[in-house]
């Protein structure tokens, strides 16, 4: 076959340079037409659309044609020219065809249009090209790229935290550990407990839960900084919205208070649904009108409004005045109480129809660094509600104060001995900060609108799942 450059189906789709010679390669969507003619959807993964192939049987013959099937992989020379079907400006007129590799229809999966989500789960390895999945990961390539602009434009600095770490960072105990030792021949010490002087690091170590407490050692120097990376959490919660492995972003910024804090999470959110709008528009077009006709309505309406900003005291009368009048809820709600999805969805979707920052939560419910207000009993932690997800963002303002903070984490029973360097950043030079924590897969959710978080991520960890 000649060797001509290959060129991307989403720029041969916009060319207008017609009777020129060009080569595509992609993977067979479908394969239709008659004895004289056939038309062969290919598509590459640069975007959505298909370019038609159009091939004269006689010419390539019928035996040659056999092996494409969908699913198989081709490189085509042909001749680009004017579609006469709607919706595509070009398609190519095929002169020569090389086969990569052919899909047996027997057994390639991905046969049947229409497949259900959670059979594509199955399939992991090949769901990426679907439709769906295509969509859906061009999505995250493009809010991932948002996100570094969005902090570059403004000044911060992206700041790798380690994956590996010695220390349970919000407390909750929900982590997995990291270790080289034989789980065969775990020696114990005389107390009966293990002994990690033994093992790989000279200490207990874990995958980490967050990158926060290394980022507020960064914006200590730098000023303002971002962590964007991966985060584990081994919660048993087998809900739409957690993973076991999930990728979270935190700003940490020096002299910034509760109320920017606040200003830069909802700025940071609205810059990175518009991003979608602008960058991602036939993907998220297509996710509307297979999943959720109100998917683009929902992303505009978030980018007009002023997000709510109410305390936790207010939002739990609110809520009670609901259950006085009669509204149900599975969980029950009362000062003090960690509020459920049910709780925050009520406030998001039912009462306000808005985004809603609930800030000022009761201590014990939230993590030891947070700053404790005067009044003794709240901390100035902010959670950012939203529609169909719940909380999608945590953050707050973090205590600066050696003795409260020092106090606070023994009374929470967090071991300080580990956290001797964080608290080291409150006798040196010690600054009121702010940062906060957004969850990359909910905010992929909210854009994509899809409704389970396994499909907003390449290959989904939860629990007894691991597979590819
Ligand atoms: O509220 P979280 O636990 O806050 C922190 O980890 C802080 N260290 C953040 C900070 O202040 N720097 O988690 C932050 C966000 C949540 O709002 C949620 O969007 C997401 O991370 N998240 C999860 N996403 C998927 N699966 C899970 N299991 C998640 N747990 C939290
Ligand atoms: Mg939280």
């Amino acid at each position: 076959m000649e060797t001509i450059t290959r060129s991307k189906i989403v720029d041969v789709l916009k060319s207008t340079a017609f009777g020129s010679t060009v080569n595509v390669k992609g993977w067979v969507r479908t394969r239709r037409g008659s004895k004289q003619v056939n038309f062969i959807a290919l598509n590459d993964g640069s975007t959505i659309n298909n370019i038609q192939i159009v091939v004269d049987i006689e010419k390539l013959g019928e035996e040659f044609l056999k092996p494409i099937t969908t699913g198989a992989c081709i490189s085509v020379n042909g001749t680009l020219v004017e579609s006469q079907g709607k919706g595509q400006s070009a398609e190519i007129q095929a002169k020569e065809i090389e086969i990569y590799g052919s899909a047996d229809p027997a057994t390639y999966p991905l046969q049947k249009k229409g497949h259900s989500l959670e059979f594509l789960r199955e399939i992991a390895h090949l769901r990426p090209r679907t439709n769906t999945f295509g969509a859906v990961f061009r999505i995250r390539h493009h809010m991932a790229i948002a996100i570094h602009q969005f902090f570059h434009e403004r000044g911060f600095f992206y700041f790798h935290t380690p994956i590996i770490t010695g220390s349970d960072c919000e407390g909750a105990g929900q982590m997995f550990q990291v270790t080289t030792m034989n789980l065969y021949d775990l020696k114990k010490n005389e107390e009966g407990s293990i002994d990690y002087k033994e093992d790989f690091f000279g200490k207990q170590a874990s995958l980490t839960v967050s990158g926060q407490l290394e980022g507020e050692l960064a914006a200590m120097a730098l000023g303002a900084i971002y962590t964007f990376g991966p985060t584990f959490r081994a919660e048993n919660s087998n809900t739409p919205r957690h993973l076991a492995e999930f990728w979270m972003i935190e700003p940490e910024v020096a002299f910034n208070e509760i109320e920017e804090n606040m200003q830069l999470a909802e700025d940071f959110i609205k810059y990175c649904i518009q991003w979608a709008l602008d960058n991602c528009k036939e993907d998220i077009e297509f996710l509307n009108n297979m999943f959720d006709k109100e998917l683009i309505e929902r992303l505009e309406f978030v980018l007009k409004q002023n997000f709510i900003r109410l305390t936790y005291t207010e939002g739990i009368r609110i809520l009670e005045d609901a259950v006085a009048k009669g509204r149900q809820f599975e969980f029950p709600i009362f000062w003090g109480a960690d509020l459920a999805s049910e709780h925050e969805r009520y406030l998001v979707e039912e009462h306000f129809k808005c985004p809603v920052i609930l800030t000022d939560y009761p201590k014990e419910i939230k993590s030891f660094y947070m700053k404790q207000n005067d009044d003794g009993k709240t901390v100035r932690a902010m959670d950012v509600l939203f529609p169909k997800i719940g909380e999608i963002i945590g953050g707050s303002q973090r205590e600066e104060d050696y003795d409260k903070l020092a106090r606070w984490a023994q009374e929470m029973g967090v071991p300080t001995k580990d956290i001797w360097w964080y608290l080291d950043t409150r006798r040196f030079g010690t600054a009121p900060h702010s940062g906060f924590g957004l969850g990359f897969e909910r905010l992929l959710l909210f854009v994509t609108g899809m409704a389970n978080i396994r499909d907003v991520i390449p290959f989904p960890r939860t629990p007894n799942n691991a597979e590819f």
